[in-house]
């Protein structure tokens, strides 16, 4: 089993530089997602942009990443021997022992998973007719709606196949489970956890702050 760990975005949206590099309770958010799954597989690896070298004290093998992160995980892929990956946004830096376990014994199980939230918030289609002032449409039936996040985790023939088909039609998806969907198989939906929120604006970041000073309590 091989942790794969995309993180060679340039993190437009947060405007900080590299997203990966950038600190929260004065660890990088690469940092804590490696550190999070050091001990449950046999090896991290990491794909960077292009430039940049692992910060001291990250235990991992790096490569270069690729323009989008379907490109830097199809790298990943390629560059790792193990049977079973497990892929892990490292935008997620709040990961925790319990949920990479359940992780873990799902994919053994059944060869594809990833973590996934009912949600909670009524959910609604914006009509957006007005430049400036998006309105309420319709309501969404929120009943059965999940929000997926990361870690996911697949058998890696089934998840190259899947990469190599879509990019032959042009194909492209958001993550790595949805892939393998599109590809036919199975996907089993492990409950995540709140605290694994992709860290994407400068309020995530803030919320991203705060959470720390508990996490590492
Ligand atoms: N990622 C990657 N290679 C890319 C683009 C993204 O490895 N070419 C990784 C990011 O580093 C991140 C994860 O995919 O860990 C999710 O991407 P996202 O949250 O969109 O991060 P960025 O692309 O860095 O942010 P932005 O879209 O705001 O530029
Ligand atoms: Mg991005």
């Amino acid at each position: 089993m091989a942790a794969l760990i995309p993180a060679a975005g340039s993190g437009t949206r947060l405007g900080q530089g590299p997203k990966a590099f950038v600190q929260v309770g004065g660890r990088s958010l690469l940092e804590r997602s490696v550190a999070a799954l050091t001990g449950h597989v046999d090896e991290v690896l990491v794909a960077l942009p292009a430039g940049m070298n692992l910060p001291p004290g990250v235990r991992a093998r790096a490569i270069v990443g690729g323009r989008t992160r379907q490109e830097s995980v199809l790298r990943l892929l390629e560059a790792s021997g193990a049977d079973l990956v497990l892929i892990h946004d490292a935008a997620r830096p709040f990961l925790s022992a319990e949920t990479v376990r359940a992780v873990l014994a799902a994919v053994q199980q059944t060869g594809a998973a990833t973590v996934a939230q009912p949600v909670a918030d009524t959910l609604v289609r914006a009509d957006l007719k007005l430049a400036d002032r998006p309105l309420w449409n319709e309501r969404v039936e929120r009943a059965g709606l999940w929000a997926v996040q990361t870690p996911q985790a697949g058998r890696r023939d089934w998840l190259l196949e899947a990469h190599l088909r879509a990019n032959a039609e042009g194909y492209s998806a958001t993550d790595d489970a949805g892939l393998l969907h599109w590809a036919g198989h199975e996907v089993t939906l492990v409950p995540g956890e709140a605290s694994l929120f992709k860290v994407t604006t400068p309020g995530d970041l803030l919320l991203a702050e705060a959470l720390a000073a508990v996490w590492d309590a």
